[in-house]
């Protein structure tokens, strides 16, 4: 167990595409095992492996209504609604500032369990949000990316370091 430190959006590691895990071996279990520890540690939503310097393809997340932390190896989405929302959205690479992003509303994605299982994940708002801004991780995409200018940030004065975030 150990809370890894997360790195900053001027860190080049997030603004890169990270690699595919080839063997989920010890050395990934305990990737997985740190980057659960870090995110229940800061409140987070969800985390990816490049957001604690690590560039391989690992996300955690947990919605605050799961019981279960769900693990996603080399995810890929497979398939997006046409439709989407503007959405409130902010990361724990950047604390303190949230911002509005469009995301398609439902997704498809595929992936790797932990045991190594492949699965499907279906979602919709919050999980289909938090899918896609974790599969962005993946692929050296930020949320302030999709931001018209940098000044569309908001700054968020009272909030929990990392509350909510992604
Ligand atoms: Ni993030």
């Amino acid at each position: 167990m150990a809370i890894l430190p997360v790195i900053k959006m001027d860190n080049p590691v997030l603004h890169q595409k990270a690699k595919k895990v080839k063997n989920i071996d010890s050395s990934i279990q305990k990737l997985i095992n740190d980057m659960i520890d870090t995110m229940y540690e800061i409140d987070g939503v969800g985390l990816a492996a490049p957001q604690v310097g690590v560039p391989l393809q690992v996300v955690v997340f947990q919605l605050p209504e799961d019981e279960e932390v769900t693990v996603l190896i080399n995810p890929e989405m497979v398939k997006g609604s046409e439709d989407s929302d503007m959405m409130d959205e902010g990361c724990l690479s950047l604390p303190g500032y949230r911002g509005e992003v469009k995301r398609l509303k439902s997704v498809t994605v595929k992936g790797r369990n932990r045991q190594g299982k492949m699965i499907r994940i279906k979602g919709e708002g919050l999980l289909a949000q938090v899918l896609q801004h974790e599969i962005d991780h993946i692929n050296g995409v930020v949320f302030v990316d999709h931001l018209e200018s940098p000044d569309d940030l908001i700054k968020i004065e009272d909030e929990e370091e990392g509350e909510g975030s992604i």
